[in-house]
């Protein structure tokens, strides 16, 4: 047997299969096309339907192969324990539906172990599922030892994917590495826990499909579904005592030496750090690639967990700060050529993780401390669900992670109390913020996947034509087929060809009218309750419509043709992102309507003013250049391979569509686009806002939209400067300075009453006399005031005064006497000097000031000079 590297057993297991007449087939998404399953676990799982008979592999292949990319997830806790168990992990194999079974494939794997991998015949161990003699028999047959069969029960030797589905007996293949491996049992045996038989080869005689009930179904075939364990057989063909030891799990390892400045093998707490973090990197890199977001719940959840158990393993060996960058970049270079998606992705993967990163590593310390002093101050051996709450709801701790922080001191986490803090906290969302029930089509039950087995798609003839003939093949009302809608109903219209494009891909559905002569019916809304079933939901006027009916059916074209506009206006704004903050934007969700547009998009922080202003520059740039819009069908295989954008996460068939702006914009698209990007006129961004931790939303309007956006600022804007007398483009620099004084009035209000109380300026405004020269004055002893506040208490008393005056108080204040005298610029220009009072009244108080004719000021240390003082100025005014 010779040293073979991963890429190596992976090529040369694919080609094995291949030559043996099975077609090679793409690994599929993490993210299954099956609701029974969060995660693809493993290879099989694509191929379901082919099990299940539904779908049927082309002439003339014999099955097919694979290398898959899984996520396990259920063992996550002694994963780094073991050199063996990993959460991300590749799988080879290869599945036959109906061609090939036991005797083949026995053969086959027995072949591949010896022949091409080179394993020892005296080193492989075989399992067999407890009843099955006839696989006893075959293994015997090929020339294996007695002593190296064994039969197993069904935890062992029966395989299921979930708990439904298909599923079957199976036979294992065991590599012994020897007893140094072992656990020294006298009972070990392949089976066993310990590391000495190492499981590489699982060959799954897929016979049955598991019902819901728990019976099993048989299959209409006999099927092979097989797995090999990529890391595993590494690990044993380049003779390393664990998967980490394997070329490239080690090079992962080897990244994390680095940032801890450790060598691995020197410290077992260590190591075990170094493992997890070479694991969960990967299994991060792979989920984000495939479309999964860090949430709080479903497979977000799990990637969530898994990054911040890297995170906090990482800490624990002193690394810290933003790391996994790091890992991310050596995946991509290790993996990234039988793994496009991680390449193309990277972008993401590495600014999702660094957010996550960040926002995990600001409330670590302050979670761990909080759970080391609850662990101490712990009595008995259970720690309260309220504790884990906080840490799940304050410091993002997944309560997996303190359960296993707890339980290496030998503590349990309250389930049961935290699982109801975590129902009670969703009970108060969901009366915050009520959601409302998406009702309407759910009321019309399943008569339509009835419908579509019946009648087929319908035809779309919508790109192209605004109108069409069409026949009426059947009706619905309340949930129910009809055979006819009279007039006033409402219900929906299914016709054997429409111009109405459903509702898909954030596009709304179209309106318009179905005629058939003497009867119309309204289409309010087009959907599809079943892929490629255009139901039209319309209300009948004018007489009934009946299934057999030829019609017309007609478009609201005006409406068609903004939607158009803003859902090709949407592509160009995806490109334009892209191009301005980078290649980690991805398409998260959008809506496209008549009004208006909302594209929400993968990015970490807000975007600053200058990048929404860049963005709309470049999106109108294009707009302005009138590029052409082609739309052609292709594979999606020839579409990746063009680099067509493809929107994250989602699921296509193997034909698509796609929707090309020249080389500024390609994206796979079923929806309704112009012609030529000038027809989209203008495209004005109104709104950029956050939904959710990881992802952004703008919304934007074109053409008419833009222009009634535009006219409605417009109008809104000369209305102020109206207002405020002034040229429309003054508005902003004279609401700055009107909204200055305000504020500076507001504080010497606000001043002003803190200084003195109402009572004492409305006893003030009591003493009012006329002055000769015209105007009102104040000539009064000073209320109490606090010092310094003359000024003010002159600001509120100006203000309240009738008719512009002025002011003369004299007061006492610790002892001292202070004189004040204050006039409007109508006050003085009528002869008001304030200066010249202040000069004339100082002596009396045995002091002196100063000051100009609007405002003066005095002090002096004879308080019981003040009454002279004002005397004098009773003469100089009045
Ligand atoms: N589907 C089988 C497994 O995963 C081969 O072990």
């Amino acid at each position: 047997m010779e040293y073979m590297t991963t890429a190596q057993i992976r090529e040369a297991y694919l080609d094995y299969f291949e030559k043996k007449g099975n077609k090679r087939m793409p690994s599929s998404s993490l993210v299954p096309d099956d609701p029974s399953l969060l995660l693809t676990s493993a290879g099989m799982v694509q191929f379901k339907p082919y099990f299940l008979q539904q779908k049927q592999l082309e002439e003339p292949y014999v099955g097919t192969t694979t290398v898959q990319k899984c996520v396990r997830t259920n063992d996550i806790d002694i994963i780094g324990t073991t050199g063996r168990h990993l959460s991300f992990f590749e799988m080879l194999g290869n599945f036959s539906f109906g061609k090939y079974f036991k005797h083949e494939m026995c053969a086959m794997a027995l072949d591949f172990s010896v022949n091409v991998l080179g394993l020892p015949m005296e080193k492989l161990y075989f399992t067999v599922f407890e009843d099955d003699d006839e696989t006893i028999q075959i293994w015997k047959d090929l020339g294996v030892a007695d002593d190296h069969i064994s039969r197993l029960g069904e935890d062992d030797n029966f395989w299921r994917a979930g708990p439904t589905g298909p599923c079957g007996p199976c036979s294992e293949l065991y590599y012994d590495q020897g007893p140094a491996f072992g656990c020294g049992s006298p009972d070990c045996a392949p089976g066993c826990d310990c590391d000495r038989f190492l499981e590489y080869w699982n060959c799954v005689f897929t016979q049955f499909d598991g019902q819901e009930d728990g019976s099993f179904k048989e299959l209409p075939k006999k099927n092979i579904d097989t797995g090999m364990g990529l890391e595993r057989i590494a690990a044993i063909m380049q003779g390393v005592q664990s998967n980490y030891e394997t070329d490239v799990l080690r090079s992962l390892v080897a990244v994390g030496e680095r940032l801890a400045g450790v060598s691995y093998g020197d410290d077992a707490a260590t190591d075990l750090a170094l493992r997890i973090i070479a694991d969960h990197s990967r299994a991060v890199t792979f989920m984000i690639a495939d479309g999964i977001l860090p949430s709080n719940e479903g497979r977000g959840y799990v990637l969530r967990r898994l990054l911040r158990r890297a995170i906090m393993k990482a800490h624990l060996i002193g690394i810290e700060g933003l790391f996994l960058n790091e890992y991310v970049d050596e995946i991509v270079r290790l993996m990234g050529d039988v793994y496009p998606e991680i390449v193309e992705n990277r972008e993401l993967e590495r600014k999702l993780i660094m957010a996550e990163e960040e926002r995990f590593g600001a409330t670590l310390d302050h979670g761990q401390a909080y759970l080391e002093e609850a662990l101490r101050g712990l009595e008995g051996d259970m720690l309260p669900g309220q504790t884990a709450f906080v840490l799940h709801d304050t410091y993002g701790f997944p309560v997996e992670i303190t359960s296993e922080i707890a339980a290496e001191r030998g503590i349990v986490v309250d389930m049961d109390a935290f699982d109801a803090e975590m129902a009670a906290q969703r009970e108060r969302a969901r009366s915050a913020g009520a959601k409302d029930a998406e009702a309407a089509w759910s009321t019309y039950g399943g008569v339509y996947a009835d419908l579509l087995r019946e009648l087929g798609p319908t035809a779309f003839v919508g790109y192209e034509q605004a109108s069409a003939e069409a026949t009426i093949t059947a009706l619905v009302k309340d949930g129910e087929r009809v055979e006819a809608l009279e007039d006033g109903d409402e219900g929906v219209i299914v016709l054997d060809r429409t111009v109405f494009y459903a509702e898909m891909g954030g596009e709304v559905g179209d309106t318009g009218i179905i005629e058939d002569g003497e009867a119309a019916a309204d289409v309010l809304d087009t959907t599809a309750p079943e892929k490629g079933l255009h139901a039209h939901k319309v209300r009948v006027r004018g007489g009934a419509v009946r299934a057999g009916d030829a019609v017309v059916a007609v478009l609201d074209g005006m409406r068609r043709a903004s939607v158009a506009r803003n859902h090709t206006g949407t592509h160009i704004l995806h490109a334009a992102l892209r191009r301005v903050l980078g290649d980690h934007v991805r398409q998260a969700g959008s809506y496209v309507g008549p009004e208006r547009l909302r594209f929400d998009f993968t990015h970490f922080e807000a975007l600053t003013p200058e990048q929404i202003a860049e963005v709309e520059r470049v999106a109108n740039n294009e707009i302005m250049r009138a590029i052409p819009i082609s739309t052609y069908e292709t594979t999606l295989d020839e579409a990746r391979a063009e680099g067509v954008t493809a929107l994250f996460g989602e699921k296509y068939d193997a034909d698509v569509r796609v929707v090309a702006a020249g080389d500024f914009s390609s994206e796979l698209c079923g929806g309704c686009h112009v012609s030529n990007t000038a027809e989209i006129g203008f495209l004005k961004i109104t709104g950029e806002s956050s939904v959710g931790a990881n992802t952004r939303r703008i919304e934007a309007v074109t053409s008419f939209g833009a222009l009634a956006h535009v006219n409605r600022i417009e109008a809104e804007l000369r209305e102020t400067a109206a207002e405020l007398k002034v040229p429309l483009f003054d508005v902003s620099e004279r609401t700055a300075s009107n909204l200055k004084s305000f504020k500076e009035l507001q504080q010497a209000a606000k001043r002003g009453k803190e200084a003195v109380s109402d009572d004492g300026i409305n006893e003030l405004l009591s003493l009012v006399q006329m002055a000769p020269a015209g105007y009102p004055v104040i000539i009064a002893k000073a209320p109490a005031v606090e010092s310094g506040g003359q000024r003010h208490l002159w600001d509120v008393v100006r203000a309240r005064m009738e008719q512009p005056g002025a002011i003369v108080i004299a007061g006492e204040k610790d002892g001292k006497a202070m004189l004040m005298a204050a006039g409007t610029d109508e006050a003085v220009a009528a002869g008001f000097d304030a200066a010249q009072l202040i000069k004339a009244m100082g002596p009396a108080i045995g002091g002196g000031g100063g000051g100009k004719a609007a405002m003066a000021q005095a002090g002096g240390k004879n308080p019981a000079g003040i009454d002279d003082a004002l005397a004098i100025a009773r003469d100089m005014v009045l």
